[in-house]
């Protein structure tokens, strides 16, 4: 019954994707380009900012550049610092606060996904006076226009500056979900590859490969797509079989941050119409749960959950490995050889092959917020109930 739902749920809801207006933000693109965007708030007409951060980033000096020609242009800024890996309620809260008793007009979320949500978060709370992050996380909720973001991401991995989505965790209950409402895209998205230059290996590969989930989630739920949103997680897909790699290895390579930088955006935009899958719905229980780094999560959980769809997903990985020039005699070949190409990639920038992380007790849980999150919005090439995320995660504990 849960099957059948979820094909019609799916059928009619792709119909609803034609008249949705997929935007995507106007960019800054190229090395040092934040300096200008404060010309650009100027431009616009915004006369004062809250700048949506946090505290490392801020201790590296990051946002330094931006702050002197912020002087220098006459934009008046406020900023909220308190954001935490994994945003919450009381991070949005406090972000609005300030916001508010700022009389800010306009907002400019500088980081990862962290900042970038909770700003959005911030935003939607502030365009629906009275309501709870809670009341506005599922589809369509927010339903207002939000003041303008100007996105800046420092990470190359969650696309947030240019999808509907914005994940924040409930400090109470531990509950990540995701509020969905294209009024949540930034308009602005600033895209300076020098801001990446810093990041330790570390976050450079998790938060890569959560671009590459982007694509692949997308790619192999195909449902929902266009032909722009296939043409996209292809070239993503190239893009960081290319490109991630030498990041690690090379932080201060340029071409490869801004490669990763571009697909990341455009992965994001691949996503925001195709949706991700089980992949994120079960990783982003532990990021609430534990405080498990997002693109970790999805790193750990990627090449499990493709080999758990089976042949099902063949056809599609087929495709990509192709788009890589992986070669083989069948798809199922080619898909092993993709599948093969990520567990491989992972051990070379040492990430682990499994979490150790899930407590048994928490188990129905987690099957239960993954369920909720995935089913029946996500397209999954192979429709998963309660044994088959059993499964997975005796995959992902082992
Ligand atoms: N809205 C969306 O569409 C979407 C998509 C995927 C993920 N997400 C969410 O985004 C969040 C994860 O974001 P993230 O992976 O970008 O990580 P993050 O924003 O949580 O940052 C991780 C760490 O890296 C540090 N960091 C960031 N940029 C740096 C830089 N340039 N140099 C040095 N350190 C830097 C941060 O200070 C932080 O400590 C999760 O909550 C996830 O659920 C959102
Ligand atoms: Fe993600």
């Amino acid at each position: 019954m849960g099957k059948v739902y979820a094909k019609i749920y799916q059928a009619v809801f792709k119909i609803g994707m034609y008249i949705i207006p997929w935007g995507m933000p106007e960019t800054l693109e190229g090395a040092g380009c934040v300096t200008k965007l404060p010309a650009l708030i100027k431009e616009k007409g915004f006369k004062k900012v809250l700048v949506v951060t946090d505290s490392v980033l801020m201790g590296l000096g990051l946002l330094d550049s931006m702050f002197k020609a912020m002087d220098e242009a006459g934009v008046e800024y406020v900023v909220y610092d308190g954001v935490q890996p994994n945003p919450t309620d009381i991070n949005v809260s406090e972000g609005l606060k300030l916001y508010e008793e700022n009389h800010c007009d306009a907002m400019v979320a500088f980081g990862g996904g962290s900042p970038m949500d909770c700003c959005k978060g911030i935003g939607a709370v502030h365009a629906r006076r009275g309501k709870t992050v809670e009341q506005l996380q599922g589809l369509f909720r927010v339903l207002r226009r939000i003041p303008t973001i100007f996105a800046v991401p420092t990470t190359a991995g969650t696309g947030s500056e240019t999808t509907v989505a914005a994940v924040i965790t409930d400090h109470a209950t531990h509950h990540k979900a995701s509020m969905n409402d294209t009024c949540l895209m930034p308009k602005y998205a600033v895209l300076d590859p020098e801001l990446t230059v810093g990041l330790p290996p570390k976050v450079t590969s998790t938060t890569g490969m959560d671009a590459l989930c982007h694509a692949v989630e997308a790619y192999t739920n195909h449902t929902y797509n266009s032909k722009l949103e296939n043409k996209l997680a292809e070239d993503e897909v190239r893009l960081i079989y290319n490109n991630l790699y030498k990041a690690y290895c090379d932080g201060s390579d340029l071409e490869a941050r801004h490669n990763m930088q571009k697909a990341a955006f455009y992965a994001g935009r691949a996503f925001t119409r195709g949706c991700v899958g089980y992949v994120h719905a079960v990783g982003h229980t532990l990021g609430g749960l534990y405080g498990t780094p997002h693109g970790l999560a999805m790193s750990v959980i990627l090449p499990h959950v493709m080999r758990q769809f089976g042949p099902a997903v063949y056809e599609r990985l087929a495709r990509l490995a192709e788009v890589c020039q992986m070669t083989g005699k069948s798809d199922a070949e080619k898909a092993e050889k993709f599948i093969s190409w990520i567990e491989d990639l992972k051990v070379k920038m040492n990430i682990p092959v499994g979490l150790d992380v899930i407590k048994d007790e928490d188990i129905p849980q987690i099957i239960s917020w993954a369920m909720k999150e995935a089913n029946p919005l996500y397209p999954t090439p192979v429709y998963w109930t309660e044994p088959d995320f059993r499964k997975l995660l005796q995959t992902i504990r082992q």
